[in-house]
């Protein structure tokens, strides 16, 4: 016997009531589940109105509360207490059914899942949502994975509940099978990485080299919000700076501890960049850049060391800086998105998901985090040219990063006179040259490892590989 309900959820934190009201508010019936009753029984009393829920005391009763297939989200924390509740509701389901985990799991741990619970003829779909507690309740960007045969019978959901492109476009499209969608958005979160780290070193020249109040930065941002930097988080940055610390009449952002943490995302894009070799320097100096700011011992032992402390500069001065540093974050801005979008091509490819790149900026222009009108323009240039080799590649993104190059070497330059750490415009300004050397200093790099370890090394005038006898006399032997 199966019930009424288009979808269940199961895990009634912040992130899964929302979603669940989410899902009742869009005219969806809701079975509701929770490990402890009485938080189950709290969201019907207190958002009862909002649409038609069915409160389920336990595991049998959420079951058959749901239409066939059953649709099954699970929120939960990523890691072993999803695989806990999996194993809770695998065994009363039915060939068809569909497990969703909608938390921050790991690709590899949803790849994984998927397959295991395949062989027990159950659809498992790992979804990431983005757009925190408030894009859960009103319309987050949603990257679901799993088999097209899932997609066909949860699509039709998600994308109602899903937030709306100024087109009108759902924020939810199938990634691709099993893992896409959870890796998907843990680049989404890598680049929300890079693009807080590229924010607050413009906050940061901003304040000590143009010499800037918390208030006049947030006025800056607010101008930049108008333009090519339209962004949620640019939008929130503003808001942020322009807050005052009620309890001392300071700004906010002067009684933060400036020890920034995170929950893991981020490391994990850069550990799965490295093991696919691609170059998300962006997003790891992100990473480090928050991994050092929580040195708190050792930042007070280094206190000392010898080096220029910033010296503001004068007020005219300081308006002309202010627009080179909008130059610099948005250079640097492109290219952590050709870093991050590289990287899904290359997972892409490993994993064999043929994920649709235009597709995916399409759907992160709202809902999510990182949402912004850039995104438009990235979906854009992948749309005209699918095989895109690079964001880079694209003529108008060329362009504008050409015309930005000057201040960007300028901003760089005066931060690093002024004593101003900019890991992440430095980092992206290094990505932006070597692509375009002519020669690149590896080739030294290749003799110093066949000297010390004869690992042999190609040359640019013939085909093969080679190694040179070192430790005799230095001549050349073909290695196959
Ligand atoms: C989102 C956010 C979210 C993220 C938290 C914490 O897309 O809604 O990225 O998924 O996990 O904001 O992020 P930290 O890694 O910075 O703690």
């Amino acid at each position: 016997m199966s019930g009424t309900a288009q979808i269940g959820v199961t895990g009634l934190a912040v992130m899964g009531r929302n979603l669940a009201r989410n899902f009742a508010r869009n005219g969806f019936t809701v079975a509701l589940h929770n490990r402890t009753a009485s938080k189950t029984r709290a969201l019907v009393d207190e958002f009862g109105g909002e649409g038609t829920f069915v409160a389920a005391e336990s595991a049998e009763e959420f079951v058959a509360a749901l239409e066939r297939p059953r649709r099954l989200v699970i929120m939960v924390k990523a890691g072993d207490p999803t695989d806990a509740v999996i194993e809770e509701f695998a065994p009363l389901l039915e060939e068809g059914d569909v497990i969703i985990d909608g938390g921050n799991a790991h690709f590899a741990d949803t790849r994984r899942r998927e397959k295991e619970l395949r062989e027990r003829g159950i659809h498992f779909v790992g979804v990431g949502i983005s757009g925190g507690e408030e894009g859960a309740l009103h319309g987050p960007s949603i990257m679901p994975g799993g088999s097209t045969e899932s997609y066909a019978s949860l699509g039709p959901l998600l994308e109602r509940i899903a937030g709306k492109a100024k087109d009108g476009a759902p924020c939810s499209t199938h990634i691709g099978p099993d893992g896409a969608g959870h890796f998907v958005k843990m680049v989404h979160n890598g680049i929300e990485y890079a693009d807080m780290q590229l924010i607050a070193e413009a906050y940061h020249l901003l304040r000590s080299v143009a010499g800037y109040s918390p208030a006049k930065i947030a006025e800056t941002f607010r101008t930049w919000n108008t333009g090519r930097l339209d962004s949620y988080l640019i939008e929130i940055t503003a808001e942020v700076l322009a807050h005052t610390d009620e309890a001392t009449g300071k700004p906010f952002v002067d009684v933060v501890v400036d020890q920034a943490e995170q929950k893991g995302t981020g490391r994990w894009t850069v550990q799965i960049a490295l093991d696919l070799g691609v170059p998300v320097s962006g997003i790891a100096e992100a990473v480090f850049a928050r991994s050092l700011s929580g040195h708190g011992a050792l930042r007070e032992a280094s206190a000392s060391l010898p080096g220029p402390t910033a010296t503001p500069l004068p007020e005219a001065d300081a308006a002309r800086f202010a627009d080179q540093v909008e130059q610099a974050l948005y250079a640097s801005k492109i290219v952590s998105y050709t870093q991050g979008f590289h990287q899904i091509q290359a997972g892409s490819e490993e994993y064999g998901w043929d994920i649709d790149l235009g597709s995916v900026a399409a759907i992160w222009r709202a809902g999510c985090i990182i949402r912004a009108a850039f995104l438009d323009r990235i979906r854009e240039a992948y749309d005209a040219r699918p095989d895109l080799p690079s964001l880079l590649s694209d003529k108008q993104f060329a362009e504008e990063i050409g015309a930005a190059q000057e201040d960007w070497r300028a901003v760089v330059a005066s931060a690093v006179h002024q004593g101003v750490p900019t890991p992440g415009f430095a980092a992206a300004l290094s990505y932006y040259d070597a692509l375009r050397a002519e020669r690149l200093p590896a080739a030294l790099t290749q003799g110093q490892r066949d000297f010390f370890g004869a690992h042999t090394y190609r040359r640019t005038d013939r085909e093969g590989s080679f190694h040179t006898l070192w430790g005799g006399d230095r001549s050349e032997v073909a290695n196959g």
